[in-house]
């Protein structure tokens, strides 16, 4: 199963794509920890992507492209592949066909209202990658994986979220026109309890 999860910031890509990857035993690969792991490595990728991923902004194509490519052309990718994140432009989806099969896109849904709840609640690990949230944390600040202390991310400032929106809408959603002309998008939306998504969301993967 080679998959995208696409859908607005904070809509429960993240959460959802790597439960289905964890069910599905294929690699979970999200462009935007790419990223944010190439910032805190200091590679020269990092250093390109990060004044675009403090401001809210995209990361040029060029960039992201290539380093998509790379991963999709490792062996573990060879039996499947859940995507997070990529990709968010028609050019970045156009270069996508010519190196990776996809056969099913889940696009993640919840109201603009909604989602910005949730990435101000949002806590992540810096231990083990989860992502959590206040709601459900009764009050801990460390993971409860790991124990580590968990944080805010940097792009979660309201003033960023709200440029990580419009550019949503004006980029992104343009996608699901793209997908659905190709026949392979289901929608599922996010307003539910989070292992009610996952099924309905492991559901559309199966069909
Ligand atoms: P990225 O890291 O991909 O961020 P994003 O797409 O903006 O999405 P988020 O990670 O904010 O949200 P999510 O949908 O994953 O939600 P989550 O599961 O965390 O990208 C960051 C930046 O990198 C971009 O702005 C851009 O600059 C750059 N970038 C990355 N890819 C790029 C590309 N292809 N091209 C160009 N630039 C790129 O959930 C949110 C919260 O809700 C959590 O607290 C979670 O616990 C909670 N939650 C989830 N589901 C539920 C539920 N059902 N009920 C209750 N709470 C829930």
């Amino acid at each position: 199963m080679n998959a995208i999860f696409l859908g607005p910031p904070g809509a429960g890509k993240g959460t959802h794509a790597s439960r289905a990857a964890a069910s599905l035993g294929v690699p979970y690969i999200g462009t935007g920890d790419m990223l944010r792991g190439a910032i805190a490595g200091g590679t020269r990728v990092g250093l390109e992507a990060k004044a675009y991923i403090d401001a809210g902004d995209l990361v040029p194509d060029g960039i992201v492209i290539g380093i998509a490519r790379e991963r999709l052309g490792m062996p573990d990718c060879a039996g499947g592949f859940i995507l997070d994140g990529f990709p968010r432009t028609i050019e970045q989806a156009w270069a996508l066909a010519g190196f990776g099969r996809i056969d099913r896109v889940i696009s993640v849904e919840l109201d603009d209202e909604a989602l910005i709840e949730r990435i101000a609640g949002r806590r992540v690990c810096g231990g083990c990658g989860g992502i959590h949230n206040v709601e459900t944390l009764g009050g801990r600040d460390e993971c409860p994986v790991c124990s580590t202390p968990l944080a805010r991310r940097g792009d979660d400032e309201p003033d960023v979220v709200r440029h990580r929106l419009e550019a949503y809408h004006r980029e992104t959603a343009p996608l699901r026109d793209y997908y659905m002309g190709l026949g392979v998008i289901k929608s599922v939306r996010s307003d539910r309890p989070v292992p009610e998504v996952s099924a309905d969301i492991l559901a559309a993967l199966a069909e």
